[in-house]
C-alpha cells in the first residue's frame, strides 16, 4: 500500500526567530498509509492544526519534511501546485470557505480553477451535492442564509468536488448536534470508502471516532504520544486519562471495573464491543 503521508523530523516553532519559544511540533515521524481514515486527538494546544496545516502547505516545516505520496511538497513548485488539487482541506470555520453569492457556486469554486469543462464541472457539483446530501434549493441560496449544519456540508463538497485523494478536516462536527454529527461522519466515512481517500479529521470527541475511523494519531504537547489502531489505543485508557484526554464512557466503567480488581480487557471502546464482551463472559459461565 502507499504511504500517502509521511512526516521526517518534522518541528515547526510560530516564531522560529525567537530562541525563546518553544515548539509547537517537535520531531514527528510518522507514516499514514494511503486509504486510512485517521483521528487526531489531544488536548487544546497539543498541535493537532499545526499538524494538519503542514500537509497542504499552509505551514512550512522550521526543520524536517513533509512528503506527500513519497514528493517532498517544498522541493519543487509544480509538486505544491500538484497539492492542491491532491489535497482537500476543511477549515474548523466553515465561513472561511464560503464566499460566492450562491452555494453552487461556492462547491463550483474548486472544479472550475482545475480547469474543468462547464458540463463536467456541474457533474463535479452535483456528485458532491449528492454525497452530502444538499438538495437542489439549497444550492440556489446564498450560503450566508443556510444553517450551521448545511454550512459545514457545503464546504465539505467544495472540497470533495475536487476529488482529493487526501482529505483533511479540523473539527468538522464541532458545534453541531448529535444528529448532525453523525450525518457529517456518514458522509466523510463514505467518501473515505467510495473513492479510496485517505481522510485525516481533527476531533475533540472521542466518543465519534470508533464508529468511524481505523487509527488514532494521540498528540501531546507536540509530540506523537501514539498512533496505532483504535483497540490498541483505548488499551492505554488510564494513559491517555492521564495526559488529559477523554475516554469514552463504555472504556471509562471498564476502567473503574479493572481499579476494582475484576479481570476486565481495556479495549472495550463501545457499546457493541461490550456487549460483546459481557455475552462471551455468559457462555463461558454456562460451560463451566
Ligand atoms: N498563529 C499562531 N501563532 C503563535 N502560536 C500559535 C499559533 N497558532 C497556534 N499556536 C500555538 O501552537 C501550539 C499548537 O497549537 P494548535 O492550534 O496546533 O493546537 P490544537 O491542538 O489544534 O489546539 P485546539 O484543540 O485548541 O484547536 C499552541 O501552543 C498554540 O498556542
Ligand atoms: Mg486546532
Amino acid at each position: 500500500m502507499a504511504v500517502a503521508v509521511e512526516f521526517k523530523n518534522l518541528n515547526y516553532a510560530y516564531d522560529a526567530i525567537n530562541s525563546e519559544k518553544k515548539n509547537a511540533l517537535t520531531n514527528i515521524n510518522l507514516k499514514i498509509d494511503e486509504g486510512d481514515y485517521v483521528c487526531v486527538v489531544g488536548h487544546t494546544g497539543s498541535g493537532k492544526t499545526t499538524l494538519l496545516k503542514h500537509i497542504n502547505g499552509i505551514l512550512k516545516p522550521t526543520s524536517g519534511e513533509v512528503l506527500v505520496f513519497g514528493s517532498n511538497i517544498w522541493e519543487e513548485k509544480k509538486t505544491f501546485k500538484e497539492n492542491n488539487f491532491k489535497i482537500g482541506y476543511v477549515f474548523q470555520n466553515p465561513a472561511y470557505q464560503l464566499f460566492e453569492e450562491t452555494v453552487e457556486k461556492d462547491i463550483a469554486f474548486g472544479p472550475k480553477n482545475l480547469g474543468l469543462s462547464e458540463v463536467e464541472v456541474k457533474n463535479r457539483v452535483k456528485k458532491a451535492a449528492e454525497i452530502v446530501g444538499l438538495r437542489e434549493e439549497t444550492l440556489k441560496k446564498s450560503p450566508f442564509e443556510i444553517s450551521g449544519g448545511q454550512k459545514k456540508r457545503a464546504a465539505i463538497a467544495g472540497v470533495i468536488a475536487i476529488n482529493p485523494k487526501i482529505l483533511l478536516l479540523d473539527e468538522p462536527t464541532a458545534g453541531l448536534d448529535p444528529e448532525g454529527k453523525k450525518n457529517i461522519l456518514k458522509i466523510i466515512k463514505k467518501y473515505n470508502e467510495e473513492f479510496l481517500a485517505t481522510v485525516i479529521v481533527v476531533t475533540h470527541s472521542m466518543e465519534d471516532i470508533y464508529s468511524f475511523a481505523n487509527k488514532i494519531l494521540v498528540l501531546n504537547e507536540g509530540k506523537v504520544f501514539s498512533y496505532d489502531e483504535i483497540e490498541k489505543t483505548f488499551e492505554r485508557a488510564a494513559e491517555l486519562q492521564k495526559i488529559g484526554l477523554d475516554v469514552p464512557d463504555v472504556t471509562k466503567v471498564f476502567l473503574k471495573l479493572k481499579e476494582r480488581g475484576f479481570n476486565v480487557p481495556l479495549n472495550i471502546y463501545s457499546v457493541e464491543k461490550a456487549v460483546e464482551f459481557l455475552e462471551n463472559l455468559k457462555k463461558e459461565e454456562k460451560t463451566c
